[in-house]
């Protein structure tokens, strides 16, 4: 299974797919967790020019080419051949972040955010996505306080205000809309564990989570 996640900043992804790893690996399950923009030595390139902190605008056709790029290479490096070997892959964000955020909120047109996806992607898609929702007050002012504590030098998104990211969040709620069977919204509003318990009922089907 290819399950992915998303969701606007400070929503707790992260942890949420670590949790979910343990306990899928823990049951026994071959299970690969990664990431984007990273997960290969070229993603983890690109994603420098994409996130550094404070290096303001960039066109956004070039930002869909980049996150595309770094897909591309994700794809045919660790996912395929992960999903040939029979394993799991748990992949924070995947396609539906270039469309919330380079389409709904950057203002891309869709059908050349749709293009170029199909390019970077070959037209694989995950089984399942989970969108972990939330206010968008409430996630900026977990992604703050997280950068109180260690300074971000990838925060460039971070960096963008509630009107951007309310877009983001609208653009994910729209993909669900659209796509009811593969897209789950969760509420990632409450505690750690409750949140755990939300993704573990919208997976049961079709992980081996008891
Ligand atoms: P990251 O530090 O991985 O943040 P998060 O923990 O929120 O996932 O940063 C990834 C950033 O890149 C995040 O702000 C969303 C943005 N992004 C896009 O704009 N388009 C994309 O296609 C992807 C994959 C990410």
């Amino acid at each position: 299974m290819f399950i992915t996640f998303e969701g606007i900043e400070g929503c707790g992804k992260s942890t949420q797919i670590k949790l979910l790893h343990d306990k899928l690996s823990a049951s026994g399950a071959d299970v690969v967790a990664t990431h984007e923009p990273g997960g290969t030595h070229a993603g983890a390139e690109i994603r420098k020019i994409l996130l550094r902190s404070g290096s303001g605008p960039m066109d956004p056709v070039t930002e869909l080419l980049l996150f595309s790029a770094a897909r591309s290479e994700l794809v045919n490096a660790v996912i395929m051949p992960a999903i040939l070997q029979g394993r799991h892959v748990l992949c924070d964000r995947f396609h539906d972040s270039t469309f919330a955020y380079q389409g709904h909120a950057r203002g891309v047109d869709i059908e050349v955010v749709r293009t170029v996806t199909q390019i970077a992607t070959g037209g694989l898609t995950p089984e399942r996505t989970i969108v972990l929702d939330l206010p968008v007050e409430a996630g900026l002012d977990r992604a703050m306080s997280r950068m109180m504590t260690v300074k971000n030098p990838e925060a460039r998104f971070e960096e963008e205000g509630v009107r951007f990211h309310s877009l983001v969040r609208d653009g994910f709620l729209a993909i669900a809309a659209e796509d009811p069977d593969r897209v789950k919204v969760v509420d990632a509003t409450g505690s750690v564990e409750d949140v755990q318990a939300l993704i573990v009922k919208e997976l049961r089907d079709i992980l081996p989570l008891g």
